[in-house]
């Protein structure tokens, strides 16, 4: 995995299907006390949030520490990007004092602003820069998510049926749990079925690369805007909500308004097949995204899905800034 030293983290796309693999196994390495090597010793993460966050925050900060560094966190109300400075100043003197910047930057109003924000930190910073999401994707939560599966369904993970729905929700949410698993799913040749209502299509750009990929990886990816047929014979039914590409915040509320059925129900697991898990990345409010007796329910992993937030951010750290 040498060849990931030093650079950043933004998009899966960035990566091969290889690497993420060398990933998740590191991940699982660490988690099982396998790999115990202090990758970050000596070095200094700091965790730059511009919106709030739970469990990337904490998780970055163990992880940190877990593989022998230190971390810090700042809420861009706290520096003077809050006085205008700007994000090349702010990124380059960042770079000067740390071994890596962990970065969450989104504004539901301007859907690019967020990665276009952290491209140019990364071009500045002469440090890797990791994604902790924006409007466009969430990679770190989707190695996370890959985690979750394989060690839940073990040899033949990738082929297992996994069915990412949109869900609906009061709060608008960023598209980048659904682009970033189009990306694995893809990379991987992974049997995945994005299901949502029209108006709630994916990225364009991110479709066209998951169809592109998938004609040389294998992987299976469709559509449906169907979520009771898209359930048949799922193995993983994953809740998300996210905000439409159409229009405006206005226009998506307007748009959702007449969706709150579209959520994951127990229905939905007497179609799936026996064994399947319900996850999401959360945070969720019980009854929006999937009903109680779902979130709470026997079939529910969201809280391994959120511990593997820790493992897999410490395979991506000690794969980016290891000195092993
Ligand atoms: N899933 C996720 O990113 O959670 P937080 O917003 O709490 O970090």
């Amino acid at each position: 995995m040498k060849h990931l030293q030093d650079r950043s983290f933004l998009r899966l796309r960035d990566f091969t299907g290889e690497d993420l693999e060398a990933i998740l196994k590191l991940a699982e390495d660490l988690k099982s006390g396998r790999d115990t090597h202090p990758y970050l010793a000596g070095q200094n993460l700091g965790l730059l949030f511009h919106v709030p966050s739970t469990r990337t925050r904490i998780s970055f900060h163990v992880a940190a520490r877990q593989l022998g560094g230190d971390a810090e966190g700042y809420e861009s109300s706290q520096l003077q990007l809050s006085n205008s400075e700007t994000l090349v100043d702010t990124a380059a003197v960042m770079g000067r004092y740390l071994d890596a910047l962990v970065v969450r930057m989104y504004d539901m109003g301007r859907y690019r602003w967020g990665q276009q924000g952290l491209e140019t930190m990364a071009g500045v910073a002469g440090v890797p820069v990791i994604n902790a999401l924006t409007g466009v994707e969430h990679p770190c939560q989707i190695m996370a998510d890959l985690l979750t599966v394989r060690e839940r369904f073990g040899a033949d993970w990738k082929r297992r049926k996994v069915v990412l729905t949109w869900a609906w929700a009061e709060r608008q949410k960023s598209r980048g749990v659904t682009h970033s698993w189009l990306s694995a799913a893809a990379l991987l040749g992974m049997n995945l079925t994005v299901a949502f209502p029209p108006g709630y299509e994916p990225d364009d750009d991110y479709l066209d690369f998951a169809r592109r990929t998938a004609a040389t990886s294998g992987a299976r990816v469709s559509l449906s805007n169907d979520l009771d047929e898209a359930a048949d014979g799922a193995d993983v039914i994953y809740a998300k909500s996210w905000m439409s590409m159409r229009g405006t915040k206005a226009d998506d509320a307007e748009l959702r308004r007449g969706l709150r059925h579209w959520r994951v129900g127990l229905g939905h697991f007497e179609r799936a097949n026996e064994g399947a898990v319900f996850m999401d990345c959360m945070p969720l409010i019980r009854g929006d995204e999937a009903d109680p007796e779902v979130v709470d329910g026997p079939m529910s992993i969201r809280y391994d899905e959120a511990e593997n937030r820790l493992h897999a951010q410490k395979a991506i750290l000690a794969a980016l800034l290891g000195r092993a």
